[in-house]
This record gives C-alpha cells, sequence and structure tokens, in this order.
C-alpha cells in the first residue's frame, strides 16, 4: 500500500506549535514576531505565495509588513528598504520573493539582507553554513522548501543513513540546499539536472527522490525502482478541461502522480504536499528569529512526534 505524504496536516500541526511558541513570547516578553515580506514586480505566482503567506502568518500571530514596489524598481531603491528593515527592531524576518525583475542583481539582494534575519535561509552566509553542517547548522535559517521536505521524508523514513538519495534540480532554493541536508543525514546523494546524461538509469537505483526541476509530470514510473520514496516539490499549472467540459487549468507536479504512485512506497500529492509546508517553515524561521532577538534560547521543537524528536534538536531547536 502506497502511503500518501499528508503535507497539508504536518504543516498544520507546525503551524499551531508556531502559533503557541509567538503567543507564548508575546505574553513573556511583549514582543509580537514581524515578518517584512517584499514583492518587487507582479509575477502572478509570487503574488499568490506572498498571499498565502500573509494569510498564515496572521493565523499564528506573526505580524506581517508588506512592500509592494514596482517592476521598474531599480536595485539601489530596493536595497534602501532592505537597510530600512535591517534597523528596524521591530522586524525579525525579511523576505525578499523570488525571482526578482532582471535589472536586479538577486545575490546582491539577498547578501544585503541581515544574516540573522534571513528567514529564507538564502544568505551566503546561511547558505555556508548549512554547507558545513554539525554544529554550524544549528545557527543557520534553513530554506523552508528543503526543510519542510526533509521533515516530510524523515517522519515516513525516520532513519535515512545509508539511503541512496538523487535530487533532481540543482537550484539555489532547492536542490543545493535539499542535497546538503541528506548529507547531513548521512545519505549518499546524487544531484541530476538539465545536462545530466541518463538521468533515468541514476534515477531508478534512488531509494528517495525529490525533485525539484519545474517540468510538469517528468518522472515516469519506468524511471524509479519499486517502493521508493518520492517528494515532489514542483508546482506547474498545466491546462486541464473543466468538468463541464471548458477550458481550466490544474495544478500538477513534478512527477506523474498517477503512473508512480503504485510503483512508490511513500508519495507527496501535489497540492498538499511539500507546499504547505515551505509557509509553515517561513513562520517556524519568523518565530524563532523573534525569540533570538528577544534574548532567549530557541523556542521548542516543531512536531510531537516520536520520530521528529530524533532531529528537531538539529533542525529545529538551533
Ligand atoms: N520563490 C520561490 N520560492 C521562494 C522562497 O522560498 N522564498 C522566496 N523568497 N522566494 C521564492
Amino acid at each position: 500500500m502506497t502511503k500518501i505524504i499528508d503535507g497539508k496536516e504536518f504543516a498544520q500541526k507546525i503551524r499551531n506549535q508556531v502559533k503557541e511558541d509567538s503567543d507564548n513570547l508575546f505574553k513573556n516578553k511583549q514582543v509580537q514576531p514581524c515578518l517584512a515580506v517584499v514583492l518587487v514586480g507582479e509575477n502572478p505566482a509570487s503574488k499568490v505565495y506572498v498571499g498565502a503567506k500573509t494569510k498564515m502568518a496572521a493565523e499564528c500571530n506573526i505580524k506581517t509588513k508588506d512592500f509592494k514596489m514596482e517592476d521598474t524598481t531599480d536595485q539601489a531603491t530596493l536595497l534602501k528598504v532592505i537597510e530600512e528593515l535591517n534597523n528596524d527592531s521591530g522586524v525579525h524576518g525579511i523576505l525578499v520573493q523570488l525571482p526578482l525583475p532582471k535589472q536586479i542583481d538577486e545575490r546582491a539582494v539577498i547578501d544585503a539582507i541581515d544574516v540573522k534575519k534571513d528567514v529564507d535561509g538564502f544568505h551566503a552566509i546561511n547558505a555556508g553554513r548549512l554547507s558545513i553542517g554539525g554544529e554550524m547548522l544549528k545557527q543557520a535559517f534553513i530554506p523552508c522548501t528543503p526543510l519542510g521536505s526533509l521533515l516530510l521524508l524523515k517522519d515516513t523514513v525516520p532513519n535515512l543513513s545509508g539511503m541512496n538519495a538523487v535530487v533532481i534540480g540543482r537550484s539555489n532554493i532547492v536542490g543545493k540546499p535539499m542535497s546538503q541536508l541528506l548529507i547531513e543525514e548521512s545519505c549518499t546523494v546524487t544531484i541530476v539536472h538539465s545536462r545530466t546524461k541518463d538521468i533515468e538509469a541514476i534515477c531508478s537505483k534512488a531509494d528517495i527522490i525529490v525533485a525539484a526541476v519545474g517540468r510538469p509530470e517528468m518522472i515516469k514510473s519506468n524511471w524509479i525502482k519499486d517502493d521508493a520514496v518520492i517528494i515532489d516539490v514542483g508546482i506547474n499549472r498545466i491546462p486541464s478541461k473543466k468538468p463541464d467540459g471548458s477550458e481550466g487549468t490544474k495544478l500538477v507536479g513534478d512527477v506523474d502522480y498517477n503512473d508512480v504512485f503504485e510503483k512508490s512506497s511513500a508519495i507527496t500529492p501535489v497540492p498538499g504536499g511539500v507546499g504547505p509546508m515551505t509557509i509553515a517553515c517561513l513562520l517556524r524561521n519568523t518565530v524563532t528569529s523573534a525569540y533570538r532577538h528577544a534574548g532567549l534560547g530557541d523556542p521548542r521543537g516543531t512536531v510531537d512526534s516520536e520520530s521528529h524528536d530524533q532531529y528537531k534538536d538539529k533542525y529545529i531547536n538551533h
């Protein structure tokens, strides 16, 4: 029987605890965690994500400050906003939604964010800490989508040591940090990408596949081995007929879910898998940052589950 990995339910548990931690911080220190969200331009997917982040932050009693900037904004203007947010003691987390318009150097902007407020975990120093691993990891903010993916994976396979994991995609947002988290779990990790020769042959040896390429339903059942665990990070909108026969759209992952389902031992659906975990982990990172800024130790772990206890010290109770 294939297990459907329920990211929606898991993310709700995380958010419940984030709210509790946020409320306790307010009770004890009169501090309300605050996340600044900067959106430049009109990318429709980015607008949807930013809207969802703001709504869920409110449900966790996390304040948000939204900065919506024109598509034509220049880099100096954006850097000035970031400097102001860095200097604002009421702001604990800064998120600049990616991608940015082409006139802006993304790396320069990300590295201008105060490392201690970099709740996305994209700053070069946070990326470096993750790469070094061990004790360094405890000071880092871990990128939210890979962290959410790992939490789901660990809930399904508590001991990942020695497993063959293939990460499909080499982005700084998902592929690279995901591979480093899996190395930290003592997996044998292979990253494959658009230039990899014979991707199918490599994937077919994997105990775990993490797909983060942004290509709808690319991974088919003949790519995977029997009983592989599949984490599908892709969120792709494709044309689809509505029940009444008219034209509509639907969300699909990078994995052909129906094709792969029987052959896998566990799989994340799209929607309802990794997606909700990203925002939950962002809110967790924001509350952790607020505790640190208040001079407190990090709040307790994310979820009270036995398997989670083994790794929450490492990834959550930084
Ligand atoms: N664009 C796609 N995913 C992300 C994310 O996790 N954080 C930010 N800032 N931008 C993104």
